[in-house]
């Protein structure tokens, strides 16, 4: 896929240092192999020193050998971290007893190792579920100033369509936050938006999905989202924002024109906010099976540094793509 070539060429020219928490994980020491060889990130993997350095020689690894490696059993870095945990929660009973105990958890370690600042990112998930990943994440790496809410965007790149940009679009929110309040869904399109830009290099043109068109339907339902469009355009004027909208009044010219006459989005839009995770996450996976779109992601948006959450059925490829798009998301948060 073109797009996943250019954030590869992007990650190669400035590299950062990614962890990967499941470093005993098969498909996952077997991508880090790929990502020291082609150049894409540094890598820090978690795991036993023993069981890692056997599996390298077993699948004849020979990149592995430039791996950081990081002992959860034996960190010498335990203390330091411990107290860090202690800081920033201790409000929320957590202990030094209890902080040390969590460090041996690898996504623990591996979410404080990117709130110290010792790992720029992290990827995770190929053998752990959503929640879990996400977490310790949620509680340590915390959202980026001004920010509330995290939420996933998954890029769609869509054969024989001319829906988007040439088929290219973002969904969102279709892993994280299952029912936003208007204020969370306006900056789930504001993230969105910035997501599109900073990883994309695309132009947002997002569009606020609801049932109803410009007030063909009343419901609280359809009020949140005319609210969300609102408090989206106040919150970043430089975005292209419209709602609330149907999505074929979103997507489809002519019905865009004839529902939505005037608006600057309406047939037109590359970013879709969905008013619910229900309808993101079942969107994205519909789109993807019966429009055979390759569906990137979700890349997760909003946190102080990037932490993704891979698929438990990724493939090597997969997480190869995902360890790129976190090294450029941390270009770009390193860039604000
Ligand atoms: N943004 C920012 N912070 C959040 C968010 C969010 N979206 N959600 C939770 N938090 C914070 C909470 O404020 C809390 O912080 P605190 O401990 O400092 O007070 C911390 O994270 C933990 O929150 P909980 O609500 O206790 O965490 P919980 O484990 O219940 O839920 C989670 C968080 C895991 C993200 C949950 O909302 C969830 O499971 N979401 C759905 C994930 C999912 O299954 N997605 C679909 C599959 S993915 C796919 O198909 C691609």
């Amino acid at each position: 896929m073109e797009f996943i070539e250019t954030i590869k060429a992007k990650a190669r020219e400035d590299l950062r240092t990614i962890v990967l928490p499941e470093g005993t994980e098969q498909r996952t020491i077997k991508a880090a192999d790929r990502i020291i060889g082609e150049g894409l990130a540094r890598i820090i993997l978690i795991g036993n020193p023993e069981e890692i350095h056997h599996l390298a020689s077993e699948y004849y690894l020979e990149n592995i050998s430039k791996a950081e490696i990081i002992d959860p059993g034996n960190n010498p870095k335990a203390d330091a971290y411990a107290d860090l945990m202690v800081s920033l929660r201790s409000s929320k009973g957590v202990t030094r007893e209890i902080a040390l105990e969590l460090l041996k958890n690898p996504l623990y370690l591996a979410a404080v190792m990117v709130k110290a600042g010792d790992a720029d990112g992290e990827v995770a998930g190929a053998g752990n579920a959503t929640g879990d990943v996400l977490r310790p994440a949620l509680q340590y790496v915390k959202t980026a100033p001004g920010v509330s809410v995290i939420s996933g965007t998954f890029i769609m790149d869509i054969p024989d369509t001319m829906f988007g940009d040439h088929g290219m679009m973002l969904f969102a929110d279709c892993a994280v936050h299952p029912n936003p309040s208007a204020t969370e869904l306006a900056e789930i399109a504001v993230s969105t938006g910035r997501t599109a830009r900073a990883i994309v290099g695309m132009e947002p043109r997002i569009a606020m999905l609801s049932f109803s068109t410009k007030g063909s339907a009343k419901h609280e339902m359809v009020d949140k989202v005319v609210g969300a469009t609102r408090l989206a355009r106040e919150m970043d004027p430089t975005l292209q924002i419209d709602g609330e909208l149907q999505a074929d009044a979103a997507i489809v010219p002519g019905i865009g024109a004839s529902k939505a006459p005037g608006s600057p989005i309406a047939g037109k839009a590359n970013v879709l906010v969905f008013p619910t995770l229900e309808v993101g996450n079942i969107a994205y996976k519909l789109v993807q099976r019966m429009a055979k779109a390759t569906a990137v992601g979700p890349i997760l948006q909003g946190m102080a540094a990037p932490v993704n959450d891979l698929s438990r059925g990724c493939s090597i490829d997969d997480i190869v793509g995902l360890v790129a798009i976190t090294a450029c998301q941390a270009q770009a948060s390193a860039g604000k």
